[in-house]
């Protein structure tokens, strides 16, 4: 089955904010920001700009009847700034003209006095001087204290991993416009109808059930989406409730990289002890956690960083802690991973730098810790279908390991400026939200009189082919084709409150719901097939492929022909269902419990060239056995490895977000800030399904698959550093992610003077 999008995609057809066509008297929205990333608002003077030809209006602090505060988890984000600016990028005003050109021109003639404050850039920094957005967090397993003397080798160190600009190939946008009865429709490109929804009828100062949020689809999201859609459609919304007019907010490439947060870097001190034989005893790591200027997302971000913090090993005792630290950034956000990625990069840099001061292959000590079934993670879930050494082990054989050892090895002995380096990445990720109540979905379906069928969840499509595996797992419990389907936009007035499309958890909370709204209708079908049909039993009825079977027999009632029975007797052909995914349960007094329905496993093979005289390299291969449960679309779901894997390695290697001490990002277009291209793909890249039992709580069986591969790419680092430690032996081992170019080239030549003595 294509992705149903397909065809929209290639013709350039599909419909985003941005190709709604705009309603008659349609004013564009231009915002004003900060230019500073801390100070207090002295004055502020709209005056010139208003003279501007076409100006209509300029929507500030004072126009909003509601509260000024959109924070979801927490209330601390004012929508626009009125007293102080607290970041590079703080919207502070919109400027609503005729033309886009206009606005443009009069924000520029927009004169504000900020008094500068100092700006706290880094974690560390906000740590020392203890500003956190909430309260630092712990898990903990065994006892490390007492531990540490039983072991054999004791690693310390720091690492840093740098943060990621989520590059969605739409930016941020929104389209609102007032309806009668002070009821006001919002287009916005978000991840989560509601999170907009609430937010604007708090600004608003409305009731939720007079906002209509809708989304046709997205142009990615990537998490970049999930919280941070919400100030800009907000913004169009309140001018347009405020002005009487259309609004439409769509903010440029820069402006996008300029005002909106990205995925968190963190800072780590950590801590590792190991026995004799190379197990892992103890691990103890305290995370700082760079969350920006507010809240947004970053408790929950926190949350995933502490349940990855021992990754896909087995470490039977623990301490890991999170510092969320509040500094003059944007709010740092959801991004594919979420907070997952910090916390297993931290512990493949430990585990780099054991086997670095034990001179031994770091494989040695992945490969002896991995988890076992029944093993127990820090928050005390066992680990169930527990696939870590089964991934493992067929990558070792399929992709001939030891082969590859060797000619990694021979290249190495043969060359001295270009050196190549191998690593095994063993992945697990949990799946669910990690709050437990935001694990639900639904769906509404609707049968049409002619066989035709409507579907409705509360799940947004944004480029990861969801829509295409709900209408399939419809189309399987129908039995009917999948030409009869359309699935709808995603909107508040047909979905209400669904949690945002996240989590990797879409496709299996509303594809469960659309399942069981299907299976309601389909008894109720099987009812009027049964009178019809003059049987006994509706057990006794099967559809299949558009016909109607009794006791295993052909019939000559059609698919369209008991559609329209059920319709005359006067049965519903509509269906809402509900669904929350069971077993999972979370305390946080105790941080024990089992927040997770599954976990997906997979292990990546990467082979690097780094080239010693420049500091670039490339990635030569990259060889994955992923665990799919049992895919029901493998074509979508290894793209979805593909697309994970490509901005794992980004993350890893040249996305670089410098930001200077003024709080402004250096890299701040696409011009300077690199994300992979298709030179920068792996020459060679397969991606092979495990034969894995299907979890009952996956769609279908076919386990969650857009957010874990991305992890991969933590291979990519450590294959580099392995290489560049074959260039130089004494290399330092600054454990700093993203490795990029510049950071290699400096890192090569740091100690060789000393290796030339
Ligand atoms: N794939 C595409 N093409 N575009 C995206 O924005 N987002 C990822 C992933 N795959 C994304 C994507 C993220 S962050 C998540 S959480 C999941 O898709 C969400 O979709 P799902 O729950 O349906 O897997
Ligand atoms: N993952 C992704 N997004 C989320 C989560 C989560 O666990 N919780 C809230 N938003
Ligand atoms: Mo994905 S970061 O959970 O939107």
């Amino acid at each position: 089955m294509i992705n149903i999008d397909s065809r929209t995609h290639v013709r350039g057809e599909s419909i985003y904010v941005n190709d709604i066509p705009p309603r008659e008297d349609t004013l564009i929205g231009v915002v004003f920001a900060s230019p500073l990333a801390h100070g207090r608002i002295k004055s502020i003077d709209f005056s010139e700009a208003l003279q501007v030809d076409g100006v209509e209006g300029i929507i500030s602090a004072k126009d909003i009847k509601g509260e000024n505060q959109i924070g979801g988890i927490i209330q601390d984000e004012e929508l626009v700034a009125d007293k102080t600016v607290d970041y590079i990028g703080m919207p502070i005003a919109l400027v609503c003209a005729k033309t886009g050109r206009a606005a443009r021109k009069a924000a520029s003639k927009i004169k504000v006095d900020i008094e500068e404050l100092h700006p706290i850039v880094t974690a560390r920094e906000a740590h020392a001087a203890k500003k956190f957005i909430v309260p630092s967090r712990t898990f903990k397993t065994g006892d490390t204290d007492s531990e540490w003397k039983n072991c054999a080798h004791v690693i310390e160190g720091q690492a840093e991993m740098g943060g990621q600009e989520h590059v969605y190939l739409e930016t941020q946008g929104a389209y609102a416009y007032p309806m009668e009865n002070d009821c006001l429709k919002i287009h916005s490109s978000t991840q989560a109808t509601k999170y907009v929804q609430r937010a604007a009828a708090k600004v608003l100062g409305i009731p939720m059930h007079r906002i209509e949020v809708d989304v046709n689809r997205i142009g990615g999201g990537f998490g970049g989406k999930e919280d941070q859609a919400t100030p800009w459609a907000c913004l169009a919304g309140l001018a347009a409730y405020t002005l009487k007019k259309p609004v439409k907010l769509v903010l440029s490439r820069a402006e996008d990289i300029r005002m909106t947060g990205k995925r968190h870097p963190y800072s780590f001190d950590f801590k590792l002890g190991l026995s004799k034989d190379l197990k892992i005893l103890c691990y103890e790591v305290q995370c700082f956690q760079n969350a920006g200027a507010c809240a947004d997302v970053s408790p929950a971000v926190m949350e995933r960083t502490l349940f990855h913090g021992t990754a896909s090993y087995f470490v039977p005792n623990a301490r890991i802690t999170v510092h969320s630290c509040k500094t003059n950034l944007p709010p740092n956000t959801a991004f594919r991973g979420f907070g997952a990625p910090q916390g297993m990069f931290v512990i493949e840099a430990a585990l780099m730098k054991a086997a670095a001061t034990l001179g031994v292959d770091m494989m040695e000590i992945q490969k002896r810790n991995l988890l076992s079934e029944g093993d127990r993670f820090p928050y005390d879930q066992a680990a169930k279908n527990c696939n870590a050494r089964k991934c493992w082990d067929t990558a070792w054989e399929t992709f001939g390991v030891e082969k590859l050892k060797s000619e990694v090895a021979d290249f190495n002995t043969k060359n001295t400026l270009f050196k190549k380096g191998l690593s095994l990445y063993p992945l697990c990720f949990g799946i669910s939200f990690t709050k437990t109540s935001l694990n639900q979905g639904r769906s509404l379906v609707h049968i049409y009189s002619d066989g035709t069928v409507s579907i409705t969840t509360g799940v947004v499509e944004m480029g990861q082919g969801v829509n295409t595996k709900i209408l399939q797992a419809a189309a399987l419990t129908l039995s009917i084709s999948p030409k009869r389907f359309t699935i709808h936009s995603t909107n508040t007035s047909r979905i209400a409150n669904p949690s945002p499309t996240a989590a990797s958890s879409g496709a299996d909370l509303n594809g469960k719901a659309t399942i069981m709204a299907c299976q309601a209708l389909l008894a109720r079908l099987k009812g009027v097939a049964c009178q019809e049909l003059r049987a006994q039993d509706p057990d006794d009825i099967e559809i299949k492929d558009e016909v109607i079977y009794h006791k295993g027999k052909k019939t000559d009632l059609t698919w369209e022909r008991l559609v329209f029975l059920t319709e005359e007797a006067r049965v519903a052909l509509s269906e809402h269902a509900h669904y929350a995914t069971p077993i999972i349960h979370f305390n946080k007094a105790t941080e024990k419990g089992h927040p997770f329905a599954y976990h997906v496993y997979g292990t990546a093979v990467t082979v690097v060239t780094v080239d010693c005289l420049r500091g670039t390299y490339n990635v030569d291969l990259v060889k994955i056995v992923h665990d799919f449960g049992s895919s029901i679309n493998l074509d979508i779901d290894i793209g979805q490895v593909e697309g994970a894997l490509l901005q794992g390695i980004g993350l890893m290697t040249i996305e670089e977000l410098l930001i200077d001490q003024k709080g402004k990002l250096v890299y701040d277009d696409l011009s300077s800030y690199k994300v992979p291209d298709i030179y920068f793909t792996p020459q060679t890249l397969e991606v092979n399904p495990l034969d894995t039992k299907p979890d009952a709580l996956a769609l279908l069986g076919s386990k969650a698959v857009g957010e874990p591969p991305l992890m991969y790419g933590i291979g990519t680092y450590f294959a580099i550093l392995k290489a560049m430690r074959e260039f130089n032996p004494q290399l330092k081992l600054e454990l700093w992610a993203p490795m990029t170019h510049q950071k290699c080239l400096m890192s090569l030549y740091d100690n060789y003077g000393d290796l030339l003595k």
